[in-house]
């Protein structure tokens, strides 16, 4: 199948479709908050010091071994190694992350939208009863908006690489840069915005200590689509003329400069509206952030704007979030699709049936974990609680996972690959890099402190989140 692959017809669509894929959920609401939790000015500043230092270079290996392969991760793995079996598990482990977040995705972005069609109808005051989030996930009504979900994100997919993937991206990603920035616009506007905007970025390194850093680090890592073979899958798709390096790197400034951007909306909003906000008490979580405090934040604007005027603001907020949810949906979806295709011989329609089927059982059993049925809510038990069977697959995949799997790139690239190969695939079509200092620092980094810091991160979550203890103190 390689032979006729399908390819971007840009660098500027590649870029778009692996920027629309980094910039998510998590970008613009999760982030912001932690970070004003967490140092605010300090934070932003170590988060961009991993991302230039640690995952960039994760991220170029990830994107090298796509493209020199040209196959989806399973098969990067089979081809770079040489056919290895060991390394299998490895690709395997690449598809299936994928494959399992795009099932806890879905369930979010489905909410996601849920909210988006309620504030189209003038639901904005219901959405802002502190009690309506717990009903409306438990309603059948979800499933209605699932099977809405999952027709555009197959619409887009079953158009391929360019019809669909490309175009998508480039009609969303600059949508929604357009929608933040006149939503920035507004809320700075608004009464005691500036207090909001101080705490984002004053720092305060005294809220450094080792969690925050893990922290930081995994949300770099999420947020940047790394170690979800996200990156493999899209690099496969580009041209030996292009220039990963340069690709990488924009695709990385763009996810952190949105993140940034949206703080710059979230925090004078949740100032404005209560100008005494203890930010040690927000929830870190974007979940309950997005659907439980900003639609009363949103409705509150109608002191200003009137409740059509607060209405319009909140359908533009979630259109956003939406926005940046379905490209990223995409994009996880991709990486499944592929492997059907390269590795079984699928068609395009049948990889994307096989997996509506598959992800579209999973979503329903994961939606159905929230209190509609019990064996689903209580699904397990570890880690000195029940967890339903939601949790599970995100404890498992997100926390857990990730951070393997960008382990197994950095040993794979180094010690199975090497060094050498990873370099010529990177100089092509960036011939400044070859012998470069970054060259050195991947080099450098890449086989020695990068996989070890992966290393520790996941012991370390597999010590506190399943058996309630901590190795290593935070
Ligand atoms: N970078 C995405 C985000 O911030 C992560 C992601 C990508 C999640 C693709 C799911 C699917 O939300």
């Amino acid at each position: 199948m390689s032979a006729n692959r399908e390819h971007f017809s840009s660098r500027l669509g590649f870029i778009l479709a692996a920027a629309g894929s980094a910039v998510g959920i998590g970008n613009l609401v999760g982030f912001p908050v932690s970070a004003t939790k967490n140092g605010g000015g300090a934070f932003l500043l170590v988060y961009a010091l991993f991302v230039a230092f640690i995952c960039l270079p994760v991220m170029m290996a990830e994107m090298a071994m796509g493209r020199k392969s040209q196959k989806d991760p399973y098969g990067a793995y089979k081809d770079l190694s040489g056919g290895d079996k060991r390394w299998s598990i490895a690709g395997g482990l690449a598809v299936l992350t994928p494959f399992m977040i795009a099932v806890f995705y879905m369930v979010i972005t489905v909410w996601i939208f849920g909210y988006l069609v309620q504030t189209a109808m003038g639901n904005l005051d219901a959405l802002a009863n502190p009690s309506h989030f717990g009903q409306f996930i438990n309603q059948t009504s979800v499933f209605w908006y699932m099977l809405l979900v999952g027709l555009i994100v197959n619409l887009i997919l079953v158009g391929g690489v360019k019809q669909g993937i490309e175009k998508a991206a480039k009609f969303l990603m600059p949508t929604l840069f357009v929608l933040l920035t006149g939503l920035v616009a507004y809320v700075l506007t608004l009464d005691n915005a500036m207090a909001g905007v101080r705490y984002y970025i004053v720092p305060d390194f005294s809220k450094m200590d080792a969690s925050v850093l893990n922290g930081a680090l995994s949300q770099a890592f999420f947020s940047l689509s790394l170690g979800m073979g996200i990156l493999m899958t899209y690099a496969s798709y580009i041209s030996k003329k292009d220039d990963i390096v340069g690709g990488a790197k924009m695709v990385a400034i763009t996810d952190s400069l949105v993140a940034f951007i949206a703080g710059l909306m979230v925090l004078p909003a949740i100032f404005s509206f209560n100008p005494a906000t203890n930010t040690d008490e927000l929830s870190e979580s974007s979940v309950s952030m997005i659907f439980e405090f900003l639609p009363k934040i949103l409705l509150a604007t109608q002191s200003d704007i009137g409740y059509v005027g607060a209405s319009i603001v909140a359908f533009i907020f979630f259109l956003l979030v939406f926005f940046a949810a379905i490209t990223s949906l995409v994009s996880i979806v991709e990486v499944p699709t592929s492997a059907l295709m390269e590795e079984k011989n699928l068609s395009r329609k049948t990889a994307l049936l096989v997996l509506a089927a598959s992800t579209g059982l999973l979503t329903v059993l994961c939606t159905m974990s929230f209190g509609m049925v019990d064996w689903l809510t209580q699904f397990v038990n570890y880690g000195g609680a029940n967890k339903s069977l939601f949790d599970l697959v995100y404890d498992v995949f997100y926390d857990t996972i990730l951070p393997l799997n960008g382990l197994m790139v950095c040993l794979f690239v180094i010690y199975r690959w090497k060094k050498s190969n990873l370099n010529a695939e990177l100089e092509q079509g960036c011939e400044h890099y070859k012998g470069s200092f970054g060259e050195k620092y991947v080099n450098f980094s890449l086989s020695t402190f990068i996989p070890v810091i992966l290393l520790i991160i996941f012991v370390n979550t597999v010590s506190t989140k399943f058996f309630a203890f901590s190795i290593f103190g935070f």
